[in-house]
């Protein structure tokens, strides 16, 4: 780990990681976050107003995600984490610019798990319509193996589904099943699962995919990156004591409170509105 030498390099790496979504769903990077690093503080954005962004144009999704980057930049963050896989897909190059602190990605996190995770070199992807046309995970997997074959599948139901709680409801199933089926035939040995959502439908999806399929889930890639990031960058938080935890979101929508909750798995405290 990088030694800390002066004061306002302590500070710095005392600030807050920001990490970021279009609503709820990456609060399951932050739950992921928030058991690797304990004593990270972290601002969470939750884009409650506007979600879904997996169904929206580029421009859209682009003109939000450069929002939210001011937003998190203002409060001083020392690190600022897409946890949308839309966003990341279409929006990266767009938070980058703006960034001067680090900036990581979910897609990457996934790819790169994702390739170390096959054996067979047959990857398959699901995610919002967004994330799939933009061939981000493509890209991403290959920028790492070229070998690779990845066959991608858009799941457009999958998200007001989980947003319902039908974890584990026959709907869903179905719906997981028909969704699956051109990508199992492929013969993938490892699915990304590249959208915030779909790791609360992990028991479901294992056992729609099998128990050979490795499931890959870029939360829990992520921490594991941004750990090492914090570690190499001496960006690591000097503190030894319980972190605060601030959640931005730009509406309270129905079940927000439940769901949050869910993915979280801990009791979301006071929720921040933000109105644009
Ligand atoms: N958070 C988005 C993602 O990971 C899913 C929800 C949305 O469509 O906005 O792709």
């Amino acid at each position: 780990m990088a030694e800390l030498r002066t004061e306002q390099e302590k500070a710095d790496a005392a600030r807050p990681i920001g990490v970021f979504d279009s609503g709820v769903g990456g609060l399951t990077v932050v739950r992921a976050l928030m058991e690797r690093l304990p004593f990270e503080e972290i601002l969470y954005f939750g884009d409650t107003a506007r979600v879904p962004y997996g169904v929206k144009s580029v421009e859209t999704i682009t003109g939000y995600a450069r929002q939210i980057t001011e937003f998190l930049l203002g409060r001083k963050v020392k690190l600022l984490i897409i946890a949308c896989n839309t966003m990341a897909a279409v929006a990266r190059p767009a938070v980058a610019e703006r960034s001067a602190v680090p900036v990581l990605d979910v897609i990457d996190a996934g790819a790169r798990a994702a390739v170390n995770a096959t054996r067979s070199k047959t990857i398959g992807v699901i995610g919002t319509p967004a994330t799939i046309n933009s061939n981000a995970y493509a890209r991403a997997i290959h920028g790492h193996d070229r070998e690779v074959r990845v066959y991608s599948q858009a799941c457009p139901l999958l998200v007001p589904l989980v947003e319902e709680g039908w974890f584990d409801h026959p709907v869903t199933r179905l719906t997981v099943r028909e969704y699956l089926k051109p990508v199992l035939a492929q013969g993938v040995d490892t699915l990304v699962l590249g959208c915030t959502h779909y790791p609360l439908l992990k028991p479901l999806l294992q056992e729609e995919a099998g128990a050979g399929i490795a499931l890959i889930d870029s939360a829990e890639a992520m921490a594991g990156i941004t750990a090492d990031l914090l570690a190499s960058s001496g960006l690591a938080t000097p503190r030894r004591a319980a972190p605060g935890y601030r959640f931005f979101v730009t509406d309270v929508p129905y079940r927000f409170q439940t769901i949050g909750e869910q993915i979280l798995g801990r009791t979301l405290p006071g929720v921040e509105i933000v109105r644009w």
